[in-house]
């Protein structure tokens, strides 16, 4: 289906039933949203709510956490676990102020340049409080679309990584392309989910190729136990 007709459709359920009040969707800065993309990667919503205020509280600035002892963030993060996430994000904070001037670049290989932030986080930085159109590729959105196109090569393989990161940049809207990064996320957590997804609630049903083979969860493919 035409582009804009995927973007279109993901993007009116996001207004029906997407998330739009978590502390990082208000005052949508660069900064702001890179924490909570940081704090959500390996944790979930509601465990995050709580450090995010905590660590905002603490660090409202680049420079506030810049100037902080690692100790310090490291404090911050007790109990969320993966603590590499911290230490790169203290580290970039750092070379944010001394080599950016304290300003977030605004593109997504300038983004990539620090610590912890690879090419689908930088994206999701961008979009969101840029409205810069970029393409996300994390592991929920991976599996929107390998059901919606029914890729049946392996998902961990050079090619599918190649030919993934092409569909997901032809979707994105040029407008709106923050809300389109969230409703994706939104959709993989809600609805695409890995073992039972809820197909008759989905937006993009009507053209799901995985869905038309009434094999939803068979894409990605997985290696047979
Ligand atoms: N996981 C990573 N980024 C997220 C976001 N912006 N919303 C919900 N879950 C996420």
């Amino acid at each position: 289906i035409p582009a804009e007709h995927f973007s279109e459709r993901v993007l009116s359920w996001f207004d029906l039933h997407g998330r739009k009040n978590l502390p990082w969707q208000q005052n949508k800065t660069p900064y702001r949203v890179w924490i909570s993309e940081i704090m959500l990667q390996q944790t979930q919503v509601t465990t995050v709510i709580p450090y995010y205020q905590r660590f905002m509280t603490s660090f409202p600035t680049v420079e506030d956490l810049a100037k902080a002892s690692e100790d310090e963030v490291l404090a911050h993060w007790s109990g969320l676990g993966y603590y590499a996430r911290a230490r790169n994000l203290h580290k970039a904070a750092k070379k944010l102020v001394d080599e950016y001037d304290s300003e977030f670049p605004l593109t997504v290989e300038g983004v990539c340049e620090l610590s912890g932030i690879g090419r689908s986080t930088a994206a999701a930085i961008l979009s969101i409080s840029r409205g810069v159109q970029a393409a996300i590729l994390d592991g929920n959105v991976k599996r929107v679309l390998a059901r919606f196109h029914a890729v049946s090569t392996w998902p961990g393989e050079k090619k599918t990584e190649t030919m993934m990161w092409d569909v997901a940049e032809q979707y994105v809207p040029a407008d709106r392309p923050g809300d389109y990064t969230q409703a994706m996320m939104d959709l993989g957590a809600t609805l695409c989910t890995r073992s039972k997804p809820q197909c008759l609630l989905c937006p993009i049903k009507e053209d799901c190729a995985a869905l038309k083979m009434g094999l939803p969860t068979n894409f990605p493919i997985k290696k047979v136990k």
